[in-house]
């Protein structure tokens, strides 16, 4: 059985949906203070079986020490932690209590029980601003954020418990680069809390009419049309990576670590145009300041997981657009609901 933290949330919940589709066993541990229950049972409408969830905290050891034995886990996948740069710079502490305490609880818990492999959720953020791109897995690293640092740090630590135990670990530490899109069905997808932070939601959110227009945070960067390149990733590739992940280091024991992006760059108004075809409503924007912490250009080179795991995203930009429509326009999980 695999134990999913933070299995509630975005990434977490279409994690859910292709373990089952992959026959994996798993159980989800979520504290819900980004996500809510009701997510579980419309997994269940994709899955035909609603997931088995533990309300917990990743920081709490009795609970950790509850489950690793009443459980037979083969695997954690780690998706539980807090994700919002603007927000660590606030609340540095809390980032660090949340996401860094909460991997040393959960790494000893682990090595307590003899579980011993492990997905973790890393980020393209660990990069910072790249010197050339596209960005490979031994470029410099270096944040520029509280966030940035505990993913940093996370990476760091498990290094260090790999490096202690020789040849007992299994580690794939995963570097997602932008995470989009929704799971086909509709009922399930990003949903963010207050103003998204993030451009995906917040295009959605202006195209269903919910916000009237979309900043554009700088047109004068150097990169075709002027505005910020990302690489998008649709979330069921993300998934899906995953569990090519965990098949790989079933045969490879060691330490992993892996860009998951497509090496495709998309900009700020590709995506637009992009949403605006696939919801067939007009996207407003208006062009503002470059946003502080933004680099102009940002992408994977994908090719080290597509060597090692035969796996590479498959999903285009219209396909993200098609799909957080389907999920912003919410008709799906009213009929669910
Ligand atoms: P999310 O906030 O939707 O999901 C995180 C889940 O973890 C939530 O359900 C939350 O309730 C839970 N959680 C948080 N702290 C917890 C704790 N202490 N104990 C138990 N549960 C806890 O975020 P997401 O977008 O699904 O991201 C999942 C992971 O991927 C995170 O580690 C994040 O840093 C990483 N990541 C996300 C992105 C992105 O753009 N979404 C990009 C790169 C990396
Ligand atoms: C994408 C592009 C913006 C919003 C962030 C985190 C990173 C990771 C992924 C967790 C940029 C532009 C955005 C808006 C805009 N999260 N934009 N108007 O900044 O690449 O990465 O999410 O690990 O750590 O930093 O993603 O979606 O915020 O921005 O013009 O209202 O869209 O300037 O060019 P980002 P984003």
């Amino acid at each position: 059985m695999i134990l999913v933290t933070g299995g509630a949330g975005y990434i977490g919940s279409h994690m859910c949906v292709a373990l089952a589709q992959a026959d994996e066993p798993y159980l989800v541990l979520d504290n819900f203070s980004n996500s809510h229950p009701s997510v579980l049972p419309r997994i269940g409408r994709i899955t035909g079986r609603t997931p088995e969830c533990v309300h917990g905290d990743v920081r709490d050891v009795a609970l950790l020490q509850q489950l690793f034995a009443r459980y037979q886990f083969t695997a954690v996948i780690h998706f539980a932690a807090l994700k919002a740069v603007g927000e660590s710079v606030r609340e540095p502490l809390a980032y660090y209590d949340n996401n860094v305490a909460g991997t040393v609880t959960l790494l000893q818990a682990m090595r307590q029980a003899g579980v011993r492999q492990l997905v973790f959720s890393s980020s393209a953020t660990v990069y910072g601003e790249p010197a050339s791109l596209p960005i490979r897995e031994d470029f410099p690293l270096m944040a520029t954020n509280p966030y940035g640092w505990s993913k940093l740090m996370m990476e760091q630590m498990l290094a260090d418990v790999d490096a202690s135990a020789p040849g007992q670990w299994r580690i794939a530490r995963l570097r997602y680069f932008n995470p989009v899109g929704a799971h086909e069905s509709g009922l399930i997808g990003e949903d963010p809390q207050g103003v998204p932070n993030n451009l995906m939601p917040y295009v959605a959110q202006v195209a269903s009419g919910r916000r009237e227009f979309l900043n554009v945070w700088g047109n004068d960067y150097p990169t075709p049309d002027g505005t910020g390149q990302r690489d998008y990733i649709h979330v069921c590739d993300l998934a899906e990576g995953h569990v090519a992940a965990l098949r790989y280091l079933r045969q490879h024991p060691g330490l992993l670590t892996l860009n998951l992006g497509t090496g495709r760059p998309v900009s700020v108004l590709e995506m637009v145009r992009g949403f605006e075809q696939a919801s067939g409503r007009p996207v407003p924007y208006q062009v503002g300041p470059r946003r502080p912490g933004d680099v102009a250009a940002c992408w994977a080179d994908p090719r080290l997981a597509e060597r090692l795991l035969g796996w590479r995203a498959r999903r285009d930009v219209a396909a993200m657009c098609q799909d957080v429509w389907r999920w912003q326009d919410g008709v799906a999980r009213q009929l669910a609901d």
